[in-house]
């Protein structure tokens, strides 16, 4: 396993010192060749850290399931956040997944023109694929929030055939996949600002265009193990998805949708 932290590619180097103003406070990048997950180094760290690998060895993704992580190919990166510093902690604590979302769908789109959907709570598809989820653990007081964005074509395994995409598929040309991260970066500070600063209804608003399937598409979920079918009806002001379920609406805090 190589997890000493590696110098930063140069190409990397240049664009974080180009855009450091915009990146406050995620400036200390921490790059290493291999790790198992960067969520795991990161649990070590201070906020404001960002740690990104290559490659990973043991990448997780939510709900147990793992994150296929190929050097070369993706963005592996988890960057530690304080949400207990809000002017509204617990606001901003419900509503972080959703504001990472929002982020990675803007640093995306600013990097390489392309515009990806949020899938609540908080994966990017295009035209129904996968393109980049989170993973958001707590670590005492501070959060690690890992994100994973498939930047190139890989030699995905038998099981995720047709159901993921990435960023150079879509488009039709290669991308800087650095470039994207820090776009990623800068998106993030922005609305980590918002989340620190109470601005919830900005979150919402931009996690609500870019979730066109948020409302009046027909889903299914596990809750409180009994399996719903329904039509989505948005999410509230806590993040919640909602979904109209015969003459009931559901309340979904957590769970897994599936767009039938
Ligand atoms: C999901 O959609 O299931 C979440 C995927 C999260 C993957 C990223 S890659 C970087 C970070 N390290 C991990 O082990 N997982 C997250």
């Amino acid at each position: 396993m190589k997890s000493n932290p590696s110098d930063l590619p140069t190409t990397l180097a240049d664009l974080l010192a180009r855009s450091r103003a915009r990146l406050e406070p995620f400036n200390t990048v921490h790059y290493f060749s291999e790790v198992p997950s960067t969520n795991d180094v990161a649990a070590l760290l201070a906020e404001g850290t960002v740690v990104l690998a290559d490659r990973q060895t043991a990448g997780r993704g939510r709900r147990g399931h793992s994150w296929f992580s190929p050097p070369g190919s993706g963005l592996y990166a988890s960057v530690v956040l304080a949400p207990s510093r809000s002017l509204d902690p617990q606001g901003a604590t419900v509503l972080l997944t959703l504001a990472a979302g929002v982020a990675l769908a803007e640093g995306v789109d600013a990097a390489s023109g392309l515009r990806a959907d949020l899938k609540w709570p908080n994966d990017l598809y295009v035209s129904r694929r996968k393109l980049a989820g989170i993973l958001a653990e707590a670590s005492g007081d501070r959060v690690v929030l890992g994100f994973g964005i498939n930047t190139s074509v890989a030699s995905y395994p038998p099981d995720l055939h047709g159901r993921v995409t990435s960023i150079e598929s879509e488009l039709g040309r290669s991308v800087d996949r650095y470039a994207v991260f820090v776009e990623a970066l800068a998106a993030l500070s922005r609305r980590y600002d918002d989340l620190l600063l109470g601005r919830f209804d900005a979150i919402l608003d931009a996690w609500r265009r870019r979730a066109p399937a948020a409302v009046g598409a027909r889903v299914a979920c596990t809750v409180d193990g009994n399996l719903v079918t329904g039509l989505t009806a948005g999410v509230d002001d806590r993040g919640a998805l909602l979904v109209r379920v015969g003459d009931r609406l559901e309340r979904i805090m957590s769970g897994e949708i599936q767009w039938l």
